[in-house]
């Protein structure tokens, strides 16, 4: 057993040579047609094993054929690039395999979490009364708030379920996940009210406050405002101050979604973005977005740890048998098995310090104003995102963003995705890599040029839609 654990991590080593070289090389890996893939590598199972020289080829295959996520080209999604320290701390967390539940399972583990925590709360501006957890992803921390004010407005529906028209709030500018929360919640996701934004896409308060109104002029009870700092398109940062007198003038529960912006909690240059977070109830960020940690390591806190234990504790006499509810953290999670998603944060923090995390923001939002202005600077291309944003989006010429980001992707040459605010399409250039510099952002757009000077005529036109 020890010696094929020594020789899987031999060959895991030699896999991450190629991988790495190749990385450099071939920073795009070629796209495969769906309808080629079982043909071009083997990814039949079958009952007899693989010999040993075909399983060590096909894994080697699969791995360099797999899209490059940490690549120089790589912008296609909010997370990008890697923190050496960072991976350290997640290789060691799988070789270590312990549950986060109990402390008699992970020990010192249940410590790195704990820290990390203490301090995120300190930078949020929570008391010691608050508490968290480390969800799946920005997508659960965002479910885990609903749940936990759905039953701070009634504790009752942890048994009854639902019987009342709650109401939540989120602007139409939010992720994904609000409205699938909803539905998971039994809140229901015809009882979302999606507030209008301003023309930077930032949640427009005044008609957050009237739609607040008519909904309890109606009868129904208002009970949760989702507010995001960072959304997933613009990069806009809703003003939580704002946002936090009409909830407590309401008695609404305030989450800020910081999943994609949140991090910029670490720089005293940026924090102001979120200026008002600490009046908030609960708070969520990704480390595995702006920071380089891999996926996942989603931070999600509570101002008040007795409301999340009231959600989310339950006996489990085969579970809990040391230690007290502090340090079993299964007590205040939505997992019973749940991996360590903390350690990787942690090594990374330890390593370089809380100076050294903020220095990653900072770089990061340098390089997300050397784009914008290489964007404001020429004639060719238009902005449509705003300062203060690590999200770029952008049209060149005439091009529709649509096919052209489908065809850089179709001929290898960037992984780039497009959105849209209102009715306008664009790119989305976002920033996630802290190992790129102004020469790899420069390369990105010349790409773009060159490919559209060399491909015209077959790249649609917005006219020509
Ligand atoms: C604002 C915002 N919230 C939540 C999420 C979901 O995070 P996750 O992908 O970790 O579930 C995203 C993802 O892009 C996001 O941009």
């Amino acid at each position: 057993m020890l010696d094929d654990i020594r020789n899987d991590l031999k060959l895991f080593n030699s896999i991450v040579e190629d991988f790495l070289i190749d990385e450099q090389e071939n920073p795009i890996s070629k796209k495969i047609d769906i309808i080629d893939l079982y043909k071009r590598i083997d990814l039949k199972l079958e009952d007899k094993p693989a010999v040993s020289e075909e399983f060590t080829s096909n894994l080697r295959k699969l791995v360099l054929a797999t899209p490059k996520s940490s690549s120089k080209l790589f912008f296609n999604q909010l997370f990008g690039g890697r923190h050496s320290k960072a991976i350290l701390g997640d290789l060691l967390a799988v070789l270590l395999n312990n549950s986060m539940a109990t402390y008699k399972i992970s020990g010192p583990q249940v410590g790195v979490e704990k820290e990390i925590l203490k301090k995120v709360s300190s930078l949020i501006g929570y008391t010691d009364n608050s508490g968290g957890t480390f969800p799946t992803g920005g997508s659960m921390s965002n479910f885990m708030s609903l749940i936990i004010a759905r039953d701070k407005k009634n504790l009752e529906i942890r048994n009854k379920g639902i019987r009342q028209e709650f109401i939540m709030y989120s602007s139409e500018n939010s992720h994904y996940s609000i409205a699938k929360n909803a539905s998971f919640s039994g809140i229901g996701r015809d009882n979302v009210r999606y507030v209008k934004s301003d023309n930077r896409g930032c949640l427009d308060y005044k008609d957050l406050k009237q739609t607040i109104i008519d909904d309890l002029s109606k009868g129904y009870i208002p009970f949760y405002v989702n507010a995001t700092a960072g959304t997933t398109v613009l990069g806009a940062f809703d003003d939580i101050e704002k946002i936090s007198r009409i909830c407590k003038e309401f008695n609404l529960w305030l989450h800020v979604d910081g999943a994609w912006g949140g991090a910029v909690l670490f720089s005293e240059n940026y924090k102001y973005l979120i200026k008002g977070v600490e009046y908030s109830d609960s708070f969520c960020f990704n480390a595995h977005k702006t920071l380089g940690v891999p996926l996942s390591s989603s931070v999600f806190l509570v101002a008040n740890k007795a409301d999340l234990y009231n959600s989310f504790s339950n006996q489990a006499s085969y579970l809990y048998q040391t230690h007290n509810e502090e340090y079993n953290l299964g007590q205040t999670s939505f997992e019973c098995g749940r991996r360590n998603n903390s350690l990787k944060l942690w090594t990374m923090w330890k390593a370089i310090g809380t100076k050294g995390i903020a220095n990653i923001i900072n770089y990061q939002f340098n390089l997300a104003k050397y784009a914008r202005e290489y964007v404001k600077n020429s004639s060719q291309y238009k902005l449509y995102s705003f300062e203060d944003s690590l999200s770029i989006c952008f049209n060149y010429k005439q091009y529709d963003p649509v096919d052209l980001c489908t065809k850089l992707y179709e001929f290898n040459k960037l992984m780039i995705g497009f959105g849209y605010f209102g009715s306008q399409s664009f790119i989305r250039l976002v920033i996630i890599n802290s190992s790129n510099t102004q020469k790899e952002i420069k390369e990105f757009f010349e790409i773009i040029e060159d490919f559209t000077k060399k491909n015209h005529d077959s790249i649609r036109t917005i006219t020509s839609k």
